[in-house]
């Protein structure tokens, strides 16, 4: 099993590109499902999580064109024999569940495992069942599967209770091959979902309101191929952003709009950093210790939750006491014991986490536990002083691309152990 060795204190500076986003391209693949042509991707990033995907549209008969080294992909579902998402699949990754709202608007049949718990909190999949529900869909859970069959999808009106980011993107899929009309009310507005909605519209989909409340799709009996590049990730430019606060550096990230972080980017201000917003870049530059500051885990246009692990290291080392409220996952502090292994001072109360800043960390051998609770642990090595060993980095493998050779790059010593 890989680990990452820091040998932390190293100024982060520079200019680093973002890769694709992992959050968009998820779904954005799986939309191939949809289409009776050629979808050629690009920006795929090239992860692990990634890789699944492809497998499970390979086993599924999607023709998969890999040249993930060159970050391109191309799918072609003209034929699929399989309809059916397993257990040992869905358990790796759990966004494979959105390939029921395709398969079940074109085949009209899909099996796909219920994802179970995962280690940030239970993460039912109620309101994508209810949703697909309205849309006609029927659906039966047995064996620890939903068997879900519908003859042909019927639009309709369906109002999410909560803005569900995976619901809002597997609804809005089945309903681009729906009859009529559907509209979606309490959708996510996450910048993702911009982007998914985006693929399909280049597939032929007709789609108004994504990144609003309500989301409009006027189905249609069939999609075609599309040339769609996927957006910048926010999440891993947050990361790099966070490094460059953490380490009194500067850093530039390119290749992504700097509104899809914008609650992020304040929350640097908060912290006394300095930001210049672009249409496609973001800088940071650190203006020394960062200040204590508060945040609380919203769907966008809020804090997101992706970001909250990378936070606490901030805090971690802050000049004061900061305050962390999840309010999206019920288990996502799992970091704490950890970067606690750094020196950190942290008390979480149910969701809530109190961070007491120290002037100095001291590397230490650390153990990842989920993708963006290994991000912050590498911020933490990046910070100590001495050397930190993060075990179990196949999570951030999941998530970030090159993580160490991006951070090299900007002066970091950090090196991956196979
Ligand atoms: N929820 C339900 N029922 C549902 C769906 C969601 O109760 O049917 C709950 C979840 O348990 C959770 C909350 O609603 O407590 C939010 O879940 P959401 O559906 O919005 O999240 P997701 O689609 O499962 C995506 C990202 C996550 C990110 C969240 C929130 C992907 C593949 N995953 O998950 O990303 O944290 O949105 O923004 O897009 C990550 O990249 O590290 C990651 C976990």
């Amino acid at each position: 099993m890989d680990k990452m060795r820091i040998r932390g204190g190293k100024t982060l500076s520079g200019t680093v590109q973002a890769s694709g986003s992992k959050n968009a391209a998820l779904p954005i693949l799986i939309s191939s499902l949809l289409s009776e042509g050629a979808c050629n991707f690009s920006r795929v990033p090239n992860l692990q999580d990634i890789r699944t995907t492809l497998k499970l549209l390979e086993q599924m008969g999607v023709k998969v064109q890999n040249d993930l080294q060159k970050n391109r992909v191309c799918l072609e579902a003209k034929t699929v024999s399989q309809f059916e998402a397993p257990y040992d699949l869905v358990r790796t990754m759990r966004a494979s569940v959105v390939v029921l709202g395709p398969l079940l608007a074109r085949f009209g049949k899909a099996k796909v495992s219920l994802p179970g718990g995962c280690a940030i909190g239970a993460r039912p999949i109620n309101y994508h069942l209810t949703g697909l529900e309205k849309l006609g869909a029927q659906i039966e859970l047995e064996g620890g599967y939903v068997i879900a069959s519908a003859k042909r999808l019927q639009g309709a009106r369906v109002a999410f209770e909560f803005p569900s980011v995976g619901a809002t993107e597997n609804v809005m899929m089945a309903a681009a091959l729906a009859k009529g009309e559907s509209i979606l009310e309490n959708c996510a507005r996450e910048p993702e979902i911009i982007d998914l909605a985006g693929a399909l519209r280049a597939m032929g989909a007709e789609i108004e309101g994504e990144g609003t409340e309500e989301i409009r799709i006027q189905g249609k009996d069939k999609l075609g191929g599309c040339d769609y590049p996927i957006m910048g990730d926010r999440i891993e430019a947050g990361t790099f952003l966070a490094g460059a606060l953490m380490t009194g550096g500067a850093v530039r990230v390119e290749g992504l709009a700097s509104t899809h972080l914008e609650a992020v980017l304040v929350k640097f201000e908060e912290a006394g950093a300095k930001i210049v917003r672009g249409d496609q870049f973001i800088e940071l530059q650190s203006q020394g210790r960062a200040k204590a500051l508060d945040i609380t885990t919203q769907p966008f246009p809020g804090f997101p939750t992706d970001m909250q692990a990378q936070f606490m290291a901030i805090m971690a080392v802050a000049d004061g006491a900061s305050v962390v409220t999840e309010t999206i996952f019920e288990n996502r502090f799992m970091h704490v014991p950890e970067l606690a292994r750094l020196g950190a001072d942290i008390t979480v109360r149910g969701n809530t986490a109190m961070i007491r800043g120290q002037a100095k960390l001291i590397g230490a051998p650390l153990m990842a536990t989920d993708l963006r609770a290994s991000a912050s642990l590498i911020l933490g090595g990046l910070a100590a002083q001495g050397e930190t060993v993060v075990n179990r980095i196949y999570h951030l493998d999941r998530g970030y691309e090159r993580m160490e050779e991006k951070l090299s790059t900007l002066g970091a010593d950090i090196e991956r152990i196979s």
